[in-house]
């Protein structure tokens, strides 16, 4: 069940992020963006209790943007990013938006190709973008109309 993110949901969200990220998100940037910033939704995917995975969308006027995407390890490769991902493009539709955008790790191999596969496509780079390890993004780009 795709559900809002909770406060309740954080310390679990935050062991998760600190198991599938080099470079997490801090408590911090999860309140700010569930009860500060106008243009953001988090959402979780819930199974048996369990947070099977969680995403981040912005939504400004027309445009939309991926802000985090993540499925717990023990659920990988089993369908649960690409459904997340497609229950967050439909959002943006419902919302009229008329793109969405995200930025993924050049390395990113599995991320990439999801999103490939969901639409989007290579628009441009952001050099030294992370700066755990400066490597560069690719922003991708899906067109929602
Ligand atoms: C990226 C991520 C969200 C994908 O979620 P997932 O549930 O594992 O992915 P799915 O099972 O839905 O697979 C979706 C697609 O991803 C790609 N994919 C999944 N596992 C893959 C693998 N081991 N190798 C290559 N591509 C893979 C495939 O394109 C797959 O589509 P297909 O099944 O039709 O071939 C997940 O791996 C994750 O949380 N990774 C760590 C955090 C992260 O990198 N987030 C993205 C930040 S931009």
């Amino acid at each position: 069940m795709l559900r809002l993110m909770k406060e309740t949901d954080l310390p679990i969200v935050l062991e998760l992020e600190e198991q599938l990220f080099t470079s997490t998100w801090k408590m911090d940037d999860f309140l700010y963006e569930m009860n500060e910033n106008p243009f953001s939704q988090m959402f979780v995917w819930e199974e048996d209790s369990e947070i099977v995975g969680y995403m981040g969308i912005w939504i400004i006027f027309e445009q939309a943007q991926l802000t985090n995407l993540a499925v717990n390890k023990k659920y990988q490769g089993k369908g649960y990013g690409r459904k997340l991902l497609e229950m967050g493009i439909s959002l943006c539709q419902e919302a009229s938006c008329e793109i969405m955008t995200l930025e993924v790790r050049q390395s990113n191999v599995v991320a990439k190709s999801l999103y490939q596969s969901c639409g989007f496509e290579k628009v441009s780079v952001k050099k030294d973008y992370y700066q755990d390890n400066h490597e560069d993004a690719d922003v991708m780009m899906k067109g929602l109309i």
